[in-house]
C-alpha cells in the first residue's frame, strides 16, 4: 500500500503535536481526517459521550468505515476532572470506537499520546477508576486532587490501557499495532504558561530535568508518531516510547527496564 492511499484520523489536530502529526501526514500524501473542538474535518468535543459518538459517526461517513491509522492526541492540562474525560476517556473512546474501522486496512496502526508525567505520580485509586471505565466515579474522585495528580493518572491509565489492549486478539491478533508516544516537555499551547511564567518555568525545570537541556518542538514528537503509525512499523506494538530528551532514563535509571 502506498502512502497516497492511506487515510488517518488525528484528534487534537488543530494545535501542537496533533497539528504537527496531521501536517506531516498530509505532506506525505496521507488523507487526514482532523478532529478538534472548533476546527477540522470533524468538530467534536471528546470530553463527553455525545461528542465521542458524533466523532465516530462522522468518521464512519468521511472514511467509508475504513481507516489505516488513528492518532489520539487531544488532551488538556488543567480543568480538574475534565482532564479525565478528555485525556483518558476521550482517548480510550477514540481507540475503541475507531478500532473496527482499522480492520480492513493492510497496515492498521494506532498511536496514543501519553506523557513522561505518566510515571511521576501513580495515583492508583484514580488510575483504577479509569481502567474500570468508571468516568463518573473517576470525576468524583478528582475533587480535592491536585492537577498534576489528575493529569498523571490520565497518562498512566492511558499507557496501561494501551498495553493491555495491544496484545488482545482484536488488536495484535488482527495485525493492528497500538503504541504510546510519551513526550517530555513540548512547546505547544498546552503548557504555554510554562514558557511564559518564569517562576513556573523554574519549577518545571526542577521537576522535569532533561539531559538534553531543552524542550521539544511538536514536529520532534510527530516524527516518532509517524513511524509508529505508518507502514514502516510492522512489529512494534504494546510499547510506551518516551520522546523526552533522556528525561525518563535519567529519572528512573538504567534498571527501570
Ligand atoms: P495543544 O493544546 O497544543 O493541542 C491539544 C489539542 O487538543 C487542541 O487543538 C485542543 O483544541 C484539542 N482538544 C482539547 N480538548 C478537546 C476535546 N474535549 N475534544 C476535542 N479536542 C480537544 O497541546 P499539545 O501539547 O499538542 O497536546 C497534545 C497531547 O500531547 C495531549 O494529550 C497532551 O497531554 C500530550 N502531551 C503534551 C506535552 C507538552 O509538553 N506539550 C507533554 C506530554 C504530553
Amino acid at each position: 500500500m502506498t502512502a497516497e492511499t492511506r487515510t488517518a484520523l488525528v484528534t487534537g489536530a488543530a494545535s501542537g503535536i496533533g497539528r504537527a502529526i496531521a501536517g506531516g501526514l498530509r505532506e506525505a500524501g496521507v488523507r487526514v481526517i482532523g478532529v478538534d473542538l472548533r476546527a477540522g474535518e470533524i468538530v467534536a468535543d471528546l470530553g463527553n459521550e455525545a461528542g465521542r459518538a458524533e466523532m465516530a459517526a462522522r468518521a464512519a461517513e468521511l472514511s467509508g468505515n475504513r481507516l489505516d491509522a488513528v492518532f489520539a492526541c487531544a488532551g488538556i492540562l488543567g480543568g480538574g476532572a475534565d482532564m479525565l474525560s478528555v485525556n483518558y476517556f476521550g482517548a480510550v473512546a477514540t481507540l475503541l470506537l475507531l478500532r473496527p474501522f482499522l480492520e480492513t486496512s493492510d497496515a492498521p496502526r494506532a498511536v496514543a499520546i501519553g506523557s513522561v508525567a505518566g510515571y511521576n505520580k501513580a495515583d492508583e485509586p484514580l488510575i483504577a477508576a479509569c481502567l474500570a471505565g468508571d468516568e463518573g466515579g473517576a470525576r468524583d474522585m478528582a475533587a480535592g486532587r491536585d492537577a498534576l495528580n489528575i493529569y498523571s493518572a490520565t497518562k498512566t491509565g492511558l499507557a496501561r490501557f494501551c498495553r493491555a489492549q495491544a496484545v488482545l486478539p482484536e488488536w495484535a491478533g488482527r495485525g493492528i499495532l497500538l503504541n504510546v508516544v510519551a513526550p517530555g516537555l513540548v512547546e505547544t499551547g498546552l503548557n504555554r504558561e510554562t514558557f511564559t511564567n518564569e517562576k513556573r518555568r523554574a519549577a518545571v525545570a526542577a521537576m522535569m530535568p532533561c539531559p538534553m537541556q531543552r524542550h521539544a518542538q511538536p514536529e520532534e514528537i510527530a516524527s516518532l508518531a509517524h513511524y509508529l503509525g505508518g507502514t514502516g512499523n510492522s512489529f512494534v506494538t504494546g510499547q510506551v516510547i518516551y520522546a523526552d530528551g533522556g528525561q525518563e532514563a535519567f529519572q528512573r535509571g538504567a534498571e527501570a527496564i
